[in-house]
């Protein structure tokens, strides 16, 4: 299996249905609501997936929880080839917003990532774009007493229909200030004057999705000009219904025009994906072949928020298995 490096993946969004359904049981929570016959997650669009995601997390009310959630998490990612994984963590869903429960969620999961070894994680707090900027405040604060060698990252994630980038740049600039590496979802459910907004408010160097500046070439030549990394969760993309299939999504023009795109699943769970299924659609949408993967690797590796020693161990390994 090619040794993956996944730079977009929500660690709650990434909790197993079975998962879920244990804690629900334990605490007496009805979720029956969220999956369908077959126990997987189900919704509708993606403003009822964002209800039935929040749902699913709400079982999630301890430390512990998310310790198990991690590990469960490292060994479906690892079984996927994954070697190297930044993961999004939200202090609105650990501890909600207070900066001392934050801190104990966050050692956690950063004790439950070290036992793990076989992937290589790395955390990045996001605050959610529709709890609007001054929650955002809040846990951009949290995020910078907490950065350090585990948390490498601040970004947004969230309906991206909810505000505009313009009204977070105060968190984002507290992040940066406390050397946090910057990252936006932008470019999903807006289009391409959302991508521009995003760069230009936030200063993120890199893009979760940002697929939809597909739609403007002048964009396009700006991102592969200036180096933008896009987070591009194909799977994500089609299941929600931005795009109908693999071959009509505009990851293979965007590639082909230059900019680094870098392949992850976003949730997979909710998706039914994984990235060795994505690699196989992308293989048979656009002719992919292994090089092409093993260079799509090396650019996020490049583009991952750790210290340089972990990024040099990273790609030595991409290196030696290509
Ligand atoms: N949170 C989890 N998945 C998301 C997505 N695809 N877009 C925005 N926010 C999210
Ligand atoms: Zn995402």
């Amino acid at each position: 299996m090619i040794p993956k490096v996944e730079l977009h993946l929500h660690l709650e969004g990434a909790a197993p249905p079975s998962f879920v359904r244990g804690l629900a049981r334990a605490r007496g929570v009805d979720l029956a609501g969220i999956f369908d016959a077959a126990g997987n997650y189900c919704f509708r669009d993606f403003a009822h997936f964002l209800r039935v995601y929040e749902a699913a997390t709400s079982v999630l009310t301890t430390p512990a929880d998310y310790a198990a959630l991690t590990a469960a998490v490292i060994e479906a990612r690892a079984a996927d080839g994954v070697i190297y994984l930044e993961t999004f963590l939200s202090p609105d869903f650990c501890g909600g917003g207070d900066i001392a429960a934050w801190r104990e969620y966050l050692a956690a999961i950063a004790e439950a990532a070290a036992s793990a070894p076989a992937v290589e994680l790395r955390a990045i707090v996001t605050c959610v774009r529709h709890f609007g900027p001054g929650r955002a405040r809040q846990i951009a604060r949290c995020a910078a007493e907490t950065a350090g060698a585990f948390l490498v990252g601040f970004g947004i994630a969230g309906d991206e229909t909810a505000g505009r980038p313009a009204d977070f740049a105060w968190a984002f600039d507290c992040a940066r200030e406390a050397g946090l590496r910057l990252t936006a979802h932008a470019g999903e459910w807006g289009g391409p004057s959302s991508v521009r907004e995003a760069l230009a408010a936030l200063g993120v160097e890199r893009i979760g999705h940002g697929v939809r500046a597909a739609e403007d070439p002048a964009l396009v030549d700006e991102l592969a000009e200036r180096g933008v990394v896009l987070e591009v969760c194909p799977g994500s993309n089609i299941a929600l219904g931005l795009y109908p299939d693999f071959r009509r999504h505009p990851v293979g023009r965007l590639h082909q025009r230059g900019v680094k795109v870098t392949l992850s699943t976003d949730d997979p769970p909710f998706f039914a994906t994984s990235l060795e299924r994505e690699y196989a659609q992308l293989a048979d949408a656009f002719g992919w072949d292994a090089g092409v993967f093993a260079a799509i690797n090396a650019t996020a590796a490049r583009a991952a928020f750790c210290d340089a020693a972990t990024r040099e161990t990273i790609l030595k390994r991409l290196e030696t298995a290509a």
